[in-house]
């Protein structure tokens, strides 16, 4: 029998833990079940940490901290979830491993109960093909981390029945996230998106354009971003930032768009993997000091203007290809990664017809499949529309 308050965790990792936290918070009952008992006694110290300093800072007092303690349990056997009405999984990014556990899984819960994925870069359909009811399978892509970010993804698979997709929905926004529908396509919607914001800032440094302080500069004081892309990818870590690029241009079956960057796998590879190795793009040890950059404007425009032509030619195309609906692209990107204006908008406050020329002119000089232009943008020119009016803006 299942409960209607009952959520499984599968994995008490970084993910997992913030999952947990949030469903319980939202009053659910949660079961965190783990192979690794170690794991678990790790995942309990660290929520009775965050929470405590949620009490030291007064946003919650102690008797919301008790409830939410009191509403997690733990199993060390995947049995523990048979209760529940929803598992959310989020162990190692291994489709094997998950697809083992699904299996697993799938004999241990109710058939009404939904399943559901926090992978970033596998395809729902392929872990949905796990279970014997597929239908009742979706993604469900939290970020990190998961009791800050107000974004969460949702993805039904080519399987997923539409009453799966409307009740995964309706819980995660009870439990107080934003959710966006996203197609199930690699990157979904952030990691897809997101991609030029580090790999045109790599192709402007590799270039010797600009060094990589100054393209940091431009982004945060032109352009408006909260970190700049180089000292984002040393805070997010070269090896992760790496593989999620890398992954997303093997899954679109090398589209040049997507190609990653030698001068980031070489960090890889060296170890200089950002701020948690102490070096990366920048150093991190005691008294180092952070290069200065070029502030020159006119340059710092052209950087700015180079990279987000280029995510608001992703975000045009993902409109394009229906992976997610124009609101729900500036929604996605606004709080999944904190961007400063949704892209959409950003297009027409710019100018649809001088994004399409600021991609024209790189596509001219490069003749590179990279710089082809959305023909979404191309159409919104000739037919004189913008992504937020109806209306000919030019009548
Ligand atoms: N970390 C992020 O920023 C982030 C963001 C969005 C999505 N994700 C996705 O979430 C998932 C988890 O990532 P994470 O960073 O929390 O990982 P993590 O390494 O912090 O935690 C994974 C946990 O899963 C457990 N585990 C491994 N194999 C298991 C098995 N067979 N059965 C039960 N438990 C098992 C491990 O003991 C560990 O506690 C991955 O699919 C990842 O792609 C991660």
């Amino acid at each position: 029998m299942s409960n209607h308050n009952i959520a499984g965790v599968i994995g008490s990792g970084t993910m997992g833990r913030g999952i947990a936290q949030i469903a319980a918070t939202a009053g659910w009952q949660v079961v965190v079940y783990d192979n690794n008992t170690a794991a678990i006694e790790d995942s309990k110290s660290k929520l009775q940490k965050v929470l405590n300093r949620l009490v030291e800072k007064g946003k919650i007092d102690s008797s919301k901290q008790s409830n939410i303690l009191n509403n997690i349990t733990y199993a060390s056997e995947i049995k523990g979830l048979a209760d529940c009405s929803l598992v959310i999984e989020a162990i190692v990014e291994n489709p094997e491993i998950k697809r083992s556990v699904f299996e697993e899984l799938d004999r241990n819960v109710s058939k009404e109960c939904i399943i559901a994925s926090n992978t970033s870069s596998l395809s729902i359909a392929s872990l949905a093909s796990a279970v014997s009811i597929p239908e009742r399978f979706i993604g469900i892509h939290f970020f990190n981390p998961v009791p800050l970010m107000k974004l969460a993804e949702i993805i039904p698979g080519i399987q997923t029945s539409q009453e799966t997709t409307q009740t995964a929905k309706s819980i995660i926004d009870s439990w107080g996230k934003l959710t966006v529908m996203a197609k199930d396509t690699p990157g979904f919607i952030v990691n897809r998106v997101a991609r030029p914001f580090y790999g045109e800032a790599l192709r402007i440094y590799d270039e010797g354009i600009a060094d990589m302080p100054t393209i940091d500069w431009a982004m945060k004081e032109i352009g408006g971003f909260r970190m700049g892309p180089f000292e984002l990818m040393d805070f997010i870590g070269n090896d992760i930032n790496y593989t999620v690029t890398e992954t997303v241009f093997n899954a679109f079956f090398g589209d040049p768009r997507y190609r990653p960057s030698f001068t980031q796998k070489r960090m890889m590879e060296a170890g200089l993997l950002g701020r948690k190795t102490g070096k990366g793009y920048y150093d991190y040890s005691e008294g180092s000091q952070k290069p200065e950059p070029d502030t020159d404007e006119m340059h710092g425009h052209m950087i700015v203007d180079r990279i987000v032509a280029m995510l608001i030619n992703e975000a045009a195309d993902a409109l394009h290809f229906g992976i997610a609906s124009r609101d729900d692209i500036d929604i996605a990107m606004t709080t999944g990664v904190n961007y400063p204006k949704g892209l959409l908008k950003w297009a027409d406050e710019i100018g649809i017809d001088r994004c399409v020329s600021l991609l024209d002119n790189l596509f001219n000089r490069y003749h590179e499949e990279r710089y082809r232009c959305s023909p979404l943008l191309r159409d919104m020119v000739t037919e004189h529309s913008n992504f937020y009016q109806e209306e000919s803006v030019n009548s």
